[in-house]
């Protein structure tokens, strides 16, 4: 089936494909020598014809992002790569950026000519170390190479970039946490408006963007609006990054028009794996809703998955079989989003506290009647009434999850969930599957 379409990911399996040689014998740094010869202007409005959505997960259009920086504030305007990915299920930028940095970083440039920024930085979560050290020596590169610097190729336009490092915090990917890290604060959102357009780093005209978003600027410059256009749906157009996880034979990133079906997916992921079928899936990561096999035909696009109820978010498919227990993956995700709450506001630092008490207790088969209505009862009291959209994620996997499995959630109130659904039954990996063995041990490991 021809349903890929290499564009980020063309050169991934190339030998050192993250080597400034290698990026350039495929053409690299071309966009950037045509986006010279346009003006600040003409560069947004392509972008903006080409109708690309952020791809960090709101799927806000870029060209109008950049569009709403102020003409007339004295301050320099920055722009801001948000390379934070820790999405459970999202691993899309990570692969991007250890395999064509220099995709991204052309992408850097390109984009701060466009929106006259003459600095930009890469927020990158520390963690990954081997990432930071690749964009670190992809930069040293660029300036070596003319492309970054003072009077980038001799057309009288200058660029600094700097690599920065996060210290590993998820709420740090959200836009306004991360320019209170990135100024050396501890990251936690900020009240908006002002809008980062208006007031975001040091206070000045700031667009954040995700890796994505900026890595695909440079392949609508050389190809033209029109070809980024013919690909996708009606309204959600390109290519993008699928992160296939779970239950699939091969699992792994797949680049692909919007508007492919998971059942496409799952295909070129070899199918589920061998005597097992699908019982759920995230369309985009954690924070979104679960759907169940009855989805497995609609577009991947953003309007079907409002359409289902869900979100298409980052396009992190997260696959489960028949195996799995909805109430331990459940459990697994709201254990991360208390983890990762800020603590700034009250719903969400105490509810996913709650959240975290009760499903232990359902998973252990220690439920009490009524715990069900009182999950849900508690996301009614996060959800929408709290600071950032961190909380909305956390109680989106709950709720969708007790819509579809309600009875499974009940059964919790008499039976573990490791006797109905064995852990070592739904195990990728020997190691799992041998704690799998000892149920109850496994079920906190
Ligand atoms: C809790 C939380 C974590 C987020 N993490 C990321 C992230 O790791 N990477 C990212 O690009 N966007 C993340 N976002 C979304 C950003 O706030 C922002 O919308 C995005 O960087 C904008 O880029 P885009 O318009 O190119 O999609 C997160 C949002 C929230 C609420
Ligand atoms: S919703 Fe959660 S993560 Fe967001 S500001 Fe409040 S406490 Fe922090």
């Amino acid at each position: 089936m021809d349903t890929l379409t290499p564009v980020l990911s063309a050169n991934w399996g190339d030998e050192g494909a993250w080597k400034l040689e290698n990026y350039e014998r495929r053409g690299g740094y071309q966009a950037l020598r045509k986006a010279i010869t346009m003006s600040p202007d003409d560069i947004v409005a392509e972008v903006k014809a080409s109708n690309l959505r952020g791809r960090g997960g709101a799927g806000f259009p870029t060209g109008m992002k950049w569009g709403f920086l102020p003409k007339d504030n004295p301050n320099p305007t920055y722009l801001v790569v948000n390379a934070d990915e820790s999405e459970p299920g999202t691993c899309k930028d990570i692969p991007l950026m250890l395999a064509s940095p220099h995709t991204l970083v052309e992408g850097v440039i390109i984009s701060a000519m466009a929106t006259k920024a003459v600095y930009a930085f890469i927020y990158v979560r520390g963690e990954v170390l081997h990432v930071v050290r690749r964009l670190q020596q992809a930069v040293r590169e660029a300036y070596a190479a003319g492309y970054i610097g003072k009077d980038i190729l001799g057309s009288g336009r200058d660029l600094e970039v700097v690599v920065h490092a996060g210290a590993g915090a998820y709420i740090c990917g959200e836009e306004t946490a991360l320019l209170d890290s990135l100024e050396g604060r501890r990251g936690q959102p900020r009240l908006r408006p002002p809008f980062p357009a208006v007031a975001g780093l040091y206070a000045s005209p700031t667009v954040v963007n995700n890796v994505e978003s900026i890595a695909s600027v440079p392949a609508i410059i050389t190809n033209g609006q029109a070809w980024f256009n013919a690909m996708g749906t009606e309204k959600s157009k390109g290519h993008v990054l699928y992160s296939l996880s779970g239950h699939v034979k091969t699992p792994g990133q797949f680049e692909a028009p919007l508007g492919t079906t998971l059942r496409q997916l799952i295909d070129l992921g070899g199918g589920i794996r061998e005597g097992h079928q699908l019982k759920f899936f995230t369309p985009g990561g954690s924070s979104t809703q679960i759907l169940t096999a009855a989805s497995a035909d609609l577009p991947l696009d953003y309007e079907s998955m409002a359409g289902a109820g869900s979100l298409l978010g980052t396009r992190a498919l997260q696959i489960f079989d028949e195996t799995t227990s909805v109430v331990r993956t459940t459990l697994r995700w709201v254990e991360f989003y208390k983890h990762e709450s800020c603590g700034k506001c009250t719903p969400c630092r105490e509810g996913t506290w709650w959240l975290v008490q009760t499903l232990r207790n359902l998973e252990a088969g220690h439920g009490s009647e009524g715990d069900v209505e009182k999950l849900l009862d508690v996301c009614e009291n996060i959800g929408g009434r709290s600071f950032c959209a961190l909380a909305d994620g956390a109680v989106a996997c709950v709720t969708s999850a007790i819509k579809e499995f309600r009875e499974e959630f009940e059964a919790g109130y008499k039976t573990p969930a490791w006797e109905l659904f064995p852990y070592g039954k739904s195990a990728l990996f020997a190691p799992a599957a041998k704690v799998g063995t000892d149920e109850k041990e496994g079920a906190h490991a």
